[in-house]
């Protein structure tokens, strides 16, 4: 006998169905149910309607019914497309340094960046890493981000990566978040490795690829496309040989120089992410595309830079995204609704915008085709934050924390 449960009354429940993946949105545009209920069964939604109905329903199954006290506003689980939670130590350092005046690519230079973060995790055994990787899950979760996208890339060598990306398999066994991994070996060429990037890169070929898949680590190859770390020319064997033995691929595009995000089309990568520095030529790319734009956030508040141009790539007709970054250097935050909130003000997002990049444009970025939207079939994935009024949600720009998350048949 399945279990089946029923969640209501809801206030109002937006189901973010009949949106399309891409261009610009209204906030008329959303379908919003009052007065509803979900029926889930098992982990699945079997239905979703008006609460009274379902209610009469329920009382002729054998169904659980968790009746909610209050006013409550229904959404699909936020998922982050992009996070590097997987990591040793911390760069506070850098941060004072910035602040002070330095830029990132100076304090990369004199040692800091990413390097010191690879120094600091490599230091780590795969269990502590593991555990750190769940802390950083469960905070997120408890915040409403249901699907978390890790990525390696402070390891840099084929050990040290493999070494990252089995702490992220084994913390997701340890989360009710979903983690989905993604091997960035491609962040920068390491320091200690003797010889030139080609032959770096040609050594994660060889040597990481294969186990990727015979251990089922990810099927997901990110690049960071920059002067710092690898040029369009420098990156597109890698991207090739990665696409011919059946990746997907994402990119770290267009963050301080542009050529990025046209590599990233150019292979049909799943997304281009970053995108602060794109222009018109870059952005007028995604209309004719199916490579989801990741806006960042996070990036642009923890360097303080420009934000990615999110409204004109909407109204280009392209799909835009949103995810944290979260990681010790340029993204220390890891609010994923207060970033997405102040993105929103700085650039003209309506709630529908935000919502979509926060769901299911987000599930396409990840190539989910589960979840994002709350209908019947997809998983019983969502978040109840605690108002009657949905524009609540950014107005308070993360403050209003989710009261319920369910992910998995299981509330926090
Ligand atoms: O997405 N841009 C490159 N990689 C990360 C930064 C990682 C770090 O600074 O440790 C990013 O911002
Ligand atoms: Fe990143």
């Amino acid at each position: 006998m399945k279990s089946l449960k029923l969640i209501g009354p809801i206030a109002q429940l937006l189901t973010l169905d009949k949106l399309p993946l891409k261009g610009a949105l209204k906030d008329e545009q959303l379908e919003i149910l009052t007065n509803a209920g979900i029926l889930v069964e098992e982990d699945k939604i079997l239905e979703i309607g008006d609460y009274a109905g379902l209610l009469a329903k329920a009382n002729k199954l054998q169904t659980e019914v968790i009746q909610l006290e209050g006013d409550f506003v229904a959404l699909p689980g936020w998922i982050d497309c992009h996070t590097h939670i997987c990591f040793g130590g911390s760069r506070a350092k850098d941060f004072a340094m910035r602040n002070a005046g330095k830029s990132y690519l100076e304090i990369a230079e004199a040692g800091g960046g990413i390097w010191d973060t690879v120094t600091q995790t490599r230091n780590l055994s795969q269990e502590e890493l593991t555990a750190r990787t769940v802390t950083n899950s469960n905070r997120h979760l408890s915040e409403g981000v249901t699907t978390i996208e890790v990525k390696s890339g402070y390891g840099l060598t084929v050990a040290e990566e493999l070494k990252m990306l089995r702490a992220i398999k084994d913390a997701d066994s340890h989360t009710k978040a979903d983690l989905i991994p993604t091997c960035l070996a491609a962040h920068m060429k390491p320091r200690d490795f003797e010889g030139s990037k080609e032959e770096y890169l040609q050594d994660i070929v060889e040597q990481l690829f294969p186990t990727l898949k015979s251990e089922n680590l990810t099927n997901r190859i990110d690049s960071f496309i920059e002067q710092s770390a690898f040029s369009p020319d420098e990156i597109n064997s890698y991207c090739q040989k990665a696409k011919e033995s059946g990746f997907d691929l994402t990119v770290h595009a267009d963050q301080f120089t542009t050529g990025g995000s046209a590599v990233a089309v150019k292979f049909g990568a799943k997304s281009a992410d970053h995108l602060e520095a794109s222009t018109e030529k870059e952005t007028v790319l995604f209309a004719k595309s199916d490579t989801i734009a990741v806006a960042l956030p996070g990036a642009s508040i923890g360097l303080g830079c420009a934000f990615t141009p999110a409204r004109k790539i909407l109204d280009q007709g392209g799909s835009l995204a949103i995810a944290s970054d979260w990681n010790p250097g340029s993204a220390p935050l890891g609010d994923l609704l207060a970033q997405a909130s102040i993105l929103a003000t700085f650039e003209k997002l309506s709630t529908a915008e935000v919502f979509s990049g926060l769901t299911f444009r987000a599930a396409a970025a990840l190539g989910l085709e589960d979840r994002g939207k709350l209908k019947a079939g997809l998983l019983a994935d969502f978040n109840l934050f605690p108002t009657a009024d949905y524009r609540e949600i950014l107005y308070q720009q993360g403050k209003l924390k989710p009261a319920q998350v369910w992910k998995k048949s299981w509330k926090t």
